[in-house]
């Protein structure tokens, strides 16, 4: 069983993806850690982020390594913990530039497609049900209002412990400008794909959006 979600920054993928998956005891791959640990890559090398060459000979080097450890989610490169690092607004403001070279995504989709093998996943991110998991049963496109989105994420570097003086409204105007970039770039922009359900988490409850969901994956069975 191949479970995609895909939508906009911070629109609640992964934490509905984490709690089916230790639901149903399916595999999570957040396929957006990968484009993050690919940022964090380039700038740790100090490319420049269009150095397609460099980045991907930079990534062969390092490496990117998704773990599951005590429940929680870590991403490691380089023998490296950077499970904090991917998460901070430079790398955010950063990562639609090197998702958008080609060859780097090819790179990444390959990576991507070897983990679902022959395993139950549920993958997120922006072309998993276009691109990556065309075949997958249940696909979902989970959107919100811009200003949720922006609550949402400010909640998130509170509960990780990353300091920011950002305010809601620049937060706000960070993910729409990270959005436009993503559904704006050639190779397999984020969109929705023809047969995902989509499913608006504005005025739903975390427990409401996996119920949802669970049901979609029942409907599939
Ligand atoms: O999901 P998250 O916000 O962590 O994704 C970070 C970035 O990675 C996105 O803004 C996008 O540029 C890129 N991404 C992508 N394709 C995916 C997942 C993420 O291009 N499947």
């Amino acid at each position: 069983m191949q479970v995609a979600i895909d939508g906009p920054a911070s629109a609640g993928k992964s934490t509905v993806a984490k709690i089916i998956a230790q639901k149903l005891s399916f595999v999570y791959i957040d396929t957006g850690a990968m484009y993050r640990a690919c940022t964090v890559i380039a700038r740790n090398h100090h490319l420049d982020y269009g150095d397609e060459e460099g980045i991907l000979k930079a990534i062969d080097e390092d490496g990117i390594e998704l773990r599951s450890e005590d429940g929680k989610q870590k991403v490691y490169s380089a023998g490296k913990d950077i499970s904090l690092e991917i998460r901070t607004p430079e790398i955010s403001a950063n990562v639609s530039q090197v998702s958008a070279l080609p060859r780097v995504r090819e790179k990444m989709v390959s990576l991507q497609r070897k983990m679902a093998g022959e395993m139950n996943v549920i993958m997120d991110g922006r072309d998993i049900g276009t691109t990556v998991l065309p075949n997958a049963e249940v696909k979902i496109f989970l959107v919100a209002s811009p200003r949720s989105r922006a609550e949402r994420r400010l909640l998130d570097f509170k509960e990780r412990g990353i300091e920011t003086n950002q305010t809601v409204e620049e937060i706000e105007a960070d993910i729409a400008a990270r959005d436009y970039k993503d559904s704006h770039r050639k190779v397999s922009p984020l969109k929705k794909a023809a047969d995902a359900t989509e499913i608006d988490t504005t005025h739903l409850s975390i427990d409401q959006v996996v119920e949802q969901i669970l049901a979609e994956i029942k409907k599939s069975e």
